[in-house]
């Protein structure tokens, strides 16, 4: 979703905002533009597409400056266009803006702002801000920060902006309602951004701007935060644990590759420090707090958005399997909305890779208000949703560069298998040596998730048979029925086949009747309590022409001979099994994705953190 970086200090701004834009294209965007401020002119470039046609533009074009701007947009109101890029202008030139969100009253600001003799160049609702801006600096005759906090009190909705101004050139205003943003404190410079990403190479001490509050950069090394009720907040810097290294490919032809197979790795780390299958412990620190109540907590409700979501499904598996606690998952866009039924003694666990997508927080939010306890499963440190629930547990993935999340989703199963154990143990659902057991297994997993990487080259083989499909089935019961839908989401989204994932046995009402000799049936057939149930599915699919791709358990003989390809995987307990059978889907879409050229880390019309509802 929309990217911003802006630089202000005393080197050239373009290559560093430029730079910035490239690391932020992973979020998905349509657009770009940048703003420069020299000698009292705001330049402007813009440019619908990618930051490489933004650059081609400005090629030849003056670039200098040391303040400067840039943005990558991801349309919500109005087409992709260079109009509707980022950054705007007011009416006067003098101040242009970048945003993030949605201003949802802006339809009435305009009618407003128009009967004053504004006139609007875009159809966005991000030009409404700076003009409004505008009208209100200049009828009270204030300062830019001083404008930009009165005309927020003025909006409604959700944004990260930053303002700059060709009156006072040596800051730049920026500010934040339930979209992200971050300064970055180098020495005699200062950055902002939506995420870190842009800002590691250059400094490690941040600020994460809260809700409301708004940050002045100025170039001669002052950092200064309101809120927008006017009380001066401390900035708290904090220091990213972030490498580079961690941002870049490393040898591979796409991030998604990379993080695919950085699996044993991420899966390792999210288990690193909580459990000990020696000792037989297990331990989750940021829950330990909230123990009691999730010890007696009558019921658990799951919300998430994407892959997320298919991360909660499982852990409606293990919660109820393991842990014996009722379990709900909800789309977090569906609850938000519908008025839920929410108890105080309920625990809400909220999943989420980036931690800022809105409908997540939006469910938050609500659950709080609720009385509900509430929980979070998140990738990036010090995102927006870790700091508004009550406690939670990080999945240590690093960060996640690739649309088509993978390494994420494989963490974020690893920590909830961790929090069920953790309360099945301490809620006496399973006993010690049951639990040791199931340590053992977890810490066999990576080294599992190894030799599963291997499949790698028969994934390629597999792709060739799909890859000119229009659709794809996916099926899997039990734990492998969210891996079945995760399966058909990954390929829809990096190749754009249309795919549905099932439980197997739904499968006979409804989607059996789209099954024939060209209807790919990928089957995830593991060894696992149901297992015979999912044979009896092959059988139906074959019997009328389907051709099947299984995923079977090393050793496998019956499947094999039935199934027209397979790839078979190591063995392990089934409520560990999605963080093995999810592997060679995940290839399987990746290898369709290059055969039908397709742009795989950043997917048309995807983004990967989504900041609007
Ligand atoms: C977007 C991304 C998905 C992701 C979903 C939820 O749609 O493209 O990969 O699963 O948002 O994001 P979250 O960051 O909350 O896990």
């Amino acid at each position: 979703m929309c990217g911003i970086v802006a630089y202000i200090g005393k080197k050239e701004a373009y290559p560093i905002v430029i730079k910035g834009l490239e690391r932020l294209e992973y979020r998905g965007y349509d657009s770009a533009g940048v703003a420069l401020l020299k000698e009292s002119k705001i330049n402007l470039f813009k440019e619908k597409g990618k930051v490489q046609d933004l650059k081609n533009k400005a090629a030849n074009e003056d670039v200098s400056g040391t303040s400067g701007m840039g943005h990558t947009r991801w349309a919500t109101h109005g087409e992709p266009n260079m109009v509707n890029a980022h950054p705007h202008l007011s009416g006067n030139g003098k101040i242009a803006l970048i945003h993030n969100g949605i201003i949802e009253n802006y339809a009435a600001l305009k009618t407003t702002l128009e009967s004053r003799g504004h006139v609007f160049q875009s159809d966005t609702d991000t030009e409404v801000l700076v003009h409004l801006i505008e009208e209100i600096q200049s009828k009270n005759n204030l300062d830019l920060a001083e404008a930009v906090r009165i005309s927020l009190g003025e909006v409604t909705g959700a944004y990260a902006i930053v303002v700059m101004s060709t009156d006072e050139p040596d800051i730049l205003v920026g500010a934040r309602k339930g979209s992200p943003m971050v300064v970055g404190i180098g020495k005699d410079e200062f950055f902002m951004a939506s995420d870190a990403t842009p800002i590691i190479e250059y400094t490690k001490n941040v600020v994460y701007l809260e809700d409301e509050e708004i940050a002045v950069i100025n170039r001669k090394g002052k950092l200064s935060i309101k809120t927008i009720s006017n009380e001066d907040v401390a900035p708290a810097i904090q220091e990213l644990k972030m490498e580079i290294e961690a941002l870049e490919k490393g040898g591979y032809d796409h991030y998604m590759l990379k993080e695919i197979f950085e699996q044993p790795r991420s899966i390792y780390d999210s288990m690193r420090g909580r459990i000990d299958s020696t000792k037989g412990d297990i331990h989750m620190g940021g829950l330990e707090e909230y123990r009691n109540t999730l010890m007696n907590a009558k019921r658990i409700i799951v919300v998430a958005c994407g892959t997320s979501w298919h991360a909660a499904l499982v852990a409606e598996y293990l919660f109820e399997d393991l842990a014996r606690i009722p379990t709900e998952v909800e789309y977090a866009s569906e609850f938000r909305y519908r008025n839920p039924v929410i108890y105080e003694d309920d625990v809400v666990v909220a999943i989420s890779q980036s931690g800022e997508t809105a409908d997540t927080l939006a469910a938050i939010e609500l659950a709080k208000q609720k009385g509900a306890t509430v929980l979070g499963v998140c990738n990036v440190v010090g995102s927006s949703i870790p700091r508004a629930t009550h406690a939670g547990a990080y999945t240590h993935a690093g960060p996640e560069i690739g649309v088509a999340s993978t390494k994420a989703f494989t963490a974020q199963v690893t920590v909830l298998i961790q929090m069920a154990l953790w309360i099945a143990y301490n809620r006496g659902a399973i006993n010690q040596a049951k639990l040791t057991r199931y340590l053992v297994e977890l810490e066999a997993i990576p080294a599992k998730v190894e030799k599963t990487l291997k499949c790698a080259e028969y994934a390629k083989e597999l792709a060739k048979m799909i890859a000119s499909s229009d659709n794809a089935l996916y099926l899997g019961r039990g734990y492998n029925f969210p891996i079945a839908l995760e399966g058909a989401l990954k390929l829809k989204e990096i190749s754009y086949i249309h795919a549905e994932g099932y439980p197997a046995a739904e499968m006979k009402h409804g989607p059996i009747a789209l099954i024939d000799e060209n209807m790919p049936v990928i089957v995830l057939a593991t060894k696992n309590s149901q297992y015979e149930k999912t044979v009896s599915n092959i059988q139906e699919v074959k019997a009328r022409k389907g051709k099947i791709f299984a995923i079977v358990t090393k050793g496998d003989t019956e499947v094999k001979e039935m199934a027209d390809y397979y790839i078979q995987v190591p063995d392990c307990p089934e409520e560990l099994s999605p963080l093995i059978s999810s592997i060679p889907l995940q290839l399987i879409s990746y290898e369709v994705a290059l055969l039908r050229e397709c742009n795989v880390d950043q997917p048309r019309n995807l983004a990967k953190s989504v900041t609007v509802e």
